[in-house]
């Protein structure tokens, strides 16, 4: 299958875990492509002021998953807006991977899946699975290790 992991990283660690997923997928003999999500301020935190200057296309991928950090309790203004700029995402299951910095899900991971997932709804699109890694956990190697295993399972 030719894989499309389409990230928002600003400061690298949602990138750091796509990389080990994006390996594992290969290696189960997928062709796996990272795209970079950018938005032109990443301190912008109005998402009617934040305009995309890479939003990469989901319609040359047979399968994308979406990751992203957790900005303020919910999903980045650059995720929102690829989102509702994508065109039609219908019939696609779309697994996500979250990172955050506080160390339980509860504490903004899991709202932001919710308000991803319902935003994917309203482009024809399901979540299938979803991940997130608390880097200021304990055990975000564990979360990490979860997050490649569950999404690259779910893509078997
Ligand atoms: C503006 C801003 C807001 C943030 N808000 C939260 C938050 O509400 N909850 C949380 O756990 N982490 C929050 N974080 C931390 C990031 O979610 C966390 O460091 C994440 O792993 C960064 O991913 P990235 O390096 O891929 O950008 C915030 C970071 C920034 C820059």
């Amino acid at each position: 299958m030719n894989i499309g992991i389409l990230v928002h990283s600003k400061t690298g660690n949602t990138l750091s875990v796509v990389k080990l997923l994006e390996e594992r997928l290969r290696k189960n003999g997928h062709t796996v492509s990272i795209e970079r999500i950018v938005p032109d301020n990443e301190d912008q935190p109005d998402k009617s002021k934040v305009m995309l200057v890479s939003a990469p296309s989901a319609s040359k991928f047979d399968s994308i998953i979406l990751a992203g950090p957790v900005h303020g309790f919910s999903p980045t203004p650059a995720i929102v807006k690829w989102i509702e700029g994508s065109g039609d995402l219908s019939g696609r299951n779309i697994p996500l991977v979250i990172t955050q910095q506080l160390p339980f899900p509860f504490m903004g991971g899991n709202r932001t899946v919710r308000k991803l997932t319902e935003l994917l709804q309203t482009q024809g699109a399901t979540v299938p699975v979803s991940s997130i890694v608390n880097w200021g956990s304990g055990k975000r190697q564990m979360l990490t290790d979860n997050a490649v295993n569950k999404v690259s399972e779910y893509l078997k």
